[in-house]
């Protein structure tokens, strides 16, 4: 149990998009976890660091080509206010991310790490690209996977997912993470069963109807193997 810990972490979403986090900051561990204030997620509307009428947050590419870039202004603006200071990189116990799929890939091992930081700052990118020289004031870029999205939000979210759920108290149960798939990289948890005890022909292992704790661990250790 975590006692009397105010925000173990701290992270913050830069989005054109703000309303996509509504329901994702209400499912149920999460929401917990920032009921107990174990974390602090504050989401911000990209649009506020515009400063034109308009509130524009991309522009033509130089030069010719398809679509629209963000704006490295504007996203520099974002970093620097949400940050805190003049300094985007390099700052002790913060990752400012851009959400990019050709980012670094994310894998439970950056979960991991992340999941150690003070701070998370994760821009999401939109449209076609991004104004390259917005590079030079992020940490660096992640990718979930290797397919294209319309743009980091569901990837952030992914991101925020994995990494808040291994931070101590957020789980209910402090064995839960631990046990779970990939926690050893590439070992998948046992297969577990739960009522009826038959279905359409298929029932549940006997020895898990046994009661033999010794034996089930073996199983499921054996079980464990097998599905690597
Ligand atoms: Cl972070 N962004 C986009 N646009 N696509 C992706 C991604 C991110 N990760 C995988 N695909």
């Amino acid at each position: 149990m975590v006692y009397g810990t105010l925000f173990i972490m701290r992270i913050d979403i830069i989005t054109i998009f703000p309303d996509f986090f509504d329901q994702f900051l209400e499912e149920s561990i999460l929401a917990r976890a920032l009921k107990k204030k174990l974390i602090s997620i504050r989401v911000w509307d990209l649009r506020l660091f515009t400063e034109d009428k308009h509130r524009t947050v991309d522009d033509r590419p130089y030069s010719g080509g398809p679509g629209m870039l963000m704006k490295v202004d504007v996203l520099v603006r974002a970093l620097r206010e949400v940050v805190g200071s003049t300094k985007t990189i390099g700052v002790k116990g913060t990752r400012v991310l851009f959400m990019d799929a050709g980012g670094e890939q994310f894998t439970q091992k950056t979960a991991v790490q992340f999941s150690k930081l003070d701070r998370l700052v994760l821009l999401c990118g939109r449209y076609e690209g991004v104004d390259a020289r917005v590079m030079d004031y992020v940490d660096g870029r992640v990718s979930i996977g290797p397919y294209v999205l319309n743009g980091g939000e569901v990837a952030a979210m992914a991101v925020v997912e994995a990494s808040m759920r291994l931070l101590p108290g957020v789980l209910g149960h402090e064995d839960s993470a631990k046990d779970e798939s990939h926690s050893e990289e590439g070992v998948l948890e046992y297969p577990q069963y739960t009522r009826p005890e038959e279905f359409e022909g298929k029932k549940v292992p006997e020895i898990l109807l046994s009661g033999d704790h010794a034996k089930i661990a073996a199983w499921r250790k054996q079980q464990k193997r097998k599905r690597t």
